[in-house]
């Protein structure tokens, strides 16, 4: 969560700032700022309030300077308000500092550094950065040293970038365990959480490594480790397809990235079959095998987890990423462990896999972002291929980690050929569900903007898409939604179904079709609004969104896809921003 950028360079900064944290609003959009040097001068301007209005309401464009610092935020410490917001300074207002991560130490710092004398005018942990550097730069050192010499005192995870007039020219930047990575186009330079923020400037990017440090000026990169050594880089093609970030035709990221699943599907079926193998192989042979990963990504390793048992009769366990530290004590070295996660970022599945590699267990991550911290630290990975998600709740990313572990766990039998023909043959049916459903989608968000609470409720393999249809609809429209195992609703939940209670019923004509049934309609004996996402129409359904009839393990895709365009369709209803839910982020690097 937040997003930084740094330019360094011969154009005016403000102007590539700006648009960079506009690519980068993903990560955040509460505040946001920017700092400049020009003439001998720091210059900050910064709000709280969405991107657009701060630029407007501080005039951000205007600021001069060729070195220049962004910052866009979701508040973890500290209020959103203007002193909150990011660049952040110490007290002479000659250093400029933007950040992501926490500082788990700050109070103590801020207690030391108040005890010397400084002056805090936020409420943010990143302030004590500033004012730790603020006391060595009096001695007259370089701002690398001086950025080398603070570090050991941090405690968490940081991206940090530092300009300072007492070493005018320059931006320095450096990380641990969050990502920052830097785009070369000599003699001007970027660095960012994210590459996408400058893809349109250049695709030659270099990362750092955690503790690296590396230092801009025009003309001049250097990068030193822990140590102030220098050293030395590859320089990385970023592909193509991550420079793209506009809506196109579409009035939100979120109804874009729906529409494309077709497409998606098409690009993730491209896959290393020989890597498939050989990961499917490891699979089989493990002594146990966990999966583990956060909220949309848990919910297609609970796909997974039915298609391991089903195809390659592989028993595997899917751990919240936030709870694998707890049953880490049973993690060995004959252990794999398929880490998911749409950004390879999540601070939460990064925890997972570090006690996991601790406990030498192998590592595989399924990961989108390319150059990502996950993927950095994993024996194996497989990468979605599905370009940026820019729409904060996941949708085209889901649909890929779904085709990811189809291909694998047919792998796992030999036949990840078999399953990429079926793969190819299901995108034009992603596309043929949307045209079905349309209208009867928009009819229903009309009538049912107003409910309270949703349940949706399928079996098997379908489960997990109750939980994910639910999810998409609490995260854009801010209705409470539970998903569960329709054989559950009455064992407790059936107690709050009301007359005119929606209820989505996920129903396939597949072995779980019978008893899917009779669960709906346990529900609308208690009055509730059946909604039957379903290849078979039944009189039992007050509303019917028609699905393709497919193989039995391919539901899942076909399922999720109306459920997806439903929870969308229900944030417009209700005057929500699908594509910047409040207090979310996609990017989710804290604890
Ligand atoms: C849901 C959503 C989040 C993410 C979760 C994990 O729409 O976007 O629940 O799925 O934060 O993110 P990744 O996959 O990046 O680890």
């Amino acid at each position: 969560m937040c997003g930084i950028i740094g330019y360094c360079g011969q154009k005016p900064g403000a102007a590539i700032v700006i648009e960079a944290l506009k690519r980068l609003e993903y990560r955040g959009y509460d505040s946001a700022g920017i700092a400049s040097l020009c003439d001998g001068r720091l210059l900050i301007k910064k709000d709280a309030g969405k991107l657009e209005e701060v630029v407007h309401k501080q005039g951000l464009a205007e600021l001069p300077g060729n070195v220049t610092v962004g910052h866009t935020r979701w508040a973890t410490h500290g209020a959103v308000t203007q002193a909150n917001a990011h660049p952040h300074s110490d007290c002479t207002g000659r250093i400029a500092v933007v950040h992501n991560g926490i500082i788990e130490n700050n109070q103590e710092l801020r207690r030391e550094l108040t005890g010397l004398g400084h002056r805090f005018t936020s409420d943010t942990d990143t302030e004590v950065i500033a004012h730790l550097l603020e006391d060595e730069l009096k001695n007259g050192r370089a701002l690398e040293q001086v950025v080398l010499s603070i570090v050991p005192r941090l405690e968490g995870s940081y991206a940090f970038l530092a300009a300072s007039l007492d070493d005018p020219g320059k931006i320095v930047g450096t990380r641990k365990n969050n990502p920052l990575v830097v785009g070369i186009d000599s003699p001007n330079y970027y660095i960012s959480s994210d590459a996408l923020a400058f893809s349109t400037y250049t695709n030659k990017v270099m990362t750092l490594d955690d503790n690296e440090v590396v230092v801009l000026s025009p003309g001049r990169i250097e990068f030193l480790d822990a140590r102030g050594s220098k050293t030395v880089k590859q320089v990385k093609q970023l592909d193509h397809s991550w420079a793209e970030n506009s809506r196109g035709i579409y009035p939100h990221f979120m109804l874009k990235e729906i529409m494309e699943q077709a497409d998606v599907l098409g690009q993730t079926i491209q896959q290393d079959q020989k890597t498939f193998n050989r990961i499917a192989l490891d699979i089989l042979r493990a002594r146990q095998v966990i999966i583990t990963a956060c909220g949309s990504s848990r919910y297609a390793a609970l796909v997974g987890r039915y298609l391991f048992s089903k195809v390659g009769k592989r028993f595997c366990d899917v751990v919240m990423a936030s709870e694998f530290g707890y049953f880490a004590d049973s993690v060995d070295k004959g252990t794999v462990v398929v880490a998911v996660s749409q950004s390879g970022e999540t601070a939460d599945v990064v925890e997972g896999v570090k006690a996991a590699k601790a406990a030498e267990a192998q590592v595989i991550s399924i990961v989108n972002r390319p150059n990502s911290i996950l993927a950095d630290m994993s024996d194996h990975v497989i990468y979605l291929n599905c370009g940026p998600e820019i729409a904060v709740a996941a949708t085209k990313s889901f649909l890929s980690q779904l085709a990811i572990f189809y291909l694998l766990s047919y792998a796992m039998v030999s036949s990840f050929d078999e399953a990429a023909s079926s793969l190819i043959g299901l995108c034009g049916e992603t596309t043929r569900v949307l045209d079905w459903n349309k209208s009867e989608l928009i009819r229903l968000s009309e009538t049912l903007k107003d409910s309270s609470d949703f349940y949706y409720l399928a079996r098997g393999i379908n489960f997990a898409i109750a939980s994910e249809g639910a999810l998409k609809l609490k995260e854009i429209s801010y209705i409470h939604a539970e998903g569960m195992p329709a054989g559950e609703l009455k064992h407790g939940t059936l107690a709050l179904i009301e007359p005119g209670t929606p209820v989505v019923v996920i129903c396939p004509a597949d072995y779980t079709f019978s008893e899917t049934l009779s669960n709906a309609i346990e529900a609308k004996s208690r009055g509730a609004y059946i909604i039957g996402v379903s290849d078979k129409e039944s009189d039992v359904y007050d509303s019917w969104i028609r699905i393709p009839r497919v193989e039995e393990l391919l539901y899942p895709m076909v399922a999720v896809v109306p459920l997806q365009l439903l929870a969308y369709y229900l944030a417009i209803s209700r005057g929500c921003d699908p594509d910047k839910p409040r207090n979310l982020a996609k990017s989710v690097t804290v604890k």
